[in-house]
């Protein structure tokens, strides 16, 4: 019983064993995964899985790392895909601040538009957020973000700003960046935020948690997420499964 709420299985990492993957993953109490899409050609694909996997779910959306060349045929695209019966989310959307792959206001500019997207077909956001955190929450809150939700994934900012995020109806994913010896920040994030806020994800192929680190990710290790989560919190391993896998499904508008 557990919904990993981010992982990348268009990834060319997959391409040798991709099915196999994802099987393994099902197999070992993965209930739903959701792939996040990177540009249009991602989207497209995560549409494709969902269609060949009953427990695959997906969004559309462009990654701040390859906004430098959307345009707004872009869009026109994605309000195609959203159509598609198992798209319930736009994302990942955000800046990065740390690569810097794309200019900066090029990033602020199709963030906020893939914002006003989400708005008009009234999808949650999944937020990527790299060394970005004080533009991430003004234009959150500039454009009224709050109106669908979503989740900032792979959540890195600190305490105060988990307050504002939940404050505005936001949940906050983790990935197996908790099981690293300089998590503290997130760990302590975690002693915070209630557990009915919190999703669980492994952005797979990246983020392995520890003692897999530096190996390829996939979804079974969304179990050591959720076992740190249990240790920080005093839970058990069911409930943060149970109620981080009924969080997404909330979220997500998962039936
Ligand atoms: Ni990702």
């Amino acid at each position: 019983m557990l919904f990993d709420s981010h992982a990348h299985y268009d990834d060319e990492k997959f391409n040798e064993d991709r099915d196999d993957t994802i099987k393994n993953a099902r197999e070992s109490g993965v209930s739903y995964i959701l792939n996040a899409a990177t540009d249009i050609d991602t989207s497209l694909f995560g549409v494709g899985l969902t269609e060949k996997y009953d427990f695959i779910y997906t969004a559309v959306g462009v990654h701040p790392h390859c906004v430098g060349a959307m345009d707004e045929d872009a869009i026109i695209k994605m309000s195609e895909l959203v159509k598609k019966p198992k798209v319930v989310a736009v994302g990942e959307i955000g800046l990065d601040y740390y690569y810097d792959n794309s200019p900066r206001d090029v990033q602020k500019h199709w963030f906020l538009r893939q914002i006003e997207f989400a708005k008009d077909v009234n999808k949650p956001i999944i937020v990527h957020d790299r060394d970005a955190h004080e533009d991430i929450m003004n234009l959150i809150k500039s454009s009224h973000a709050e109106k669908v939700g979503g989740v900032i994934h792979c959540f890195s900012g600190s305490v105060q700003m988990a307050k504002e995020l939940l404050d505005l109806g936001f949940y906050l994913s983790f990935a197996g960046a908790v099981t690293f010896k300089n998590a503290r920040k997130a760990i302590e994030v975690l002693q915070y935020a209630p557990i009915d806020r919190i999703l669980i994800e492994t952005d797979s192929p990246y983020l392995t948690p520890e003692p897999f680190r530096g190996k390829r990710n996939d979804s079974r290790h969304v179990r050591l997420v959720a076992e740190k989560i249990a240790e920080i919190k005093g839970l058990s391993f069911e409930d943060v499964a149970l109620t981080t896998l009924n969080n997404a499904k909330d979220l997500f508008g998962i039936a």
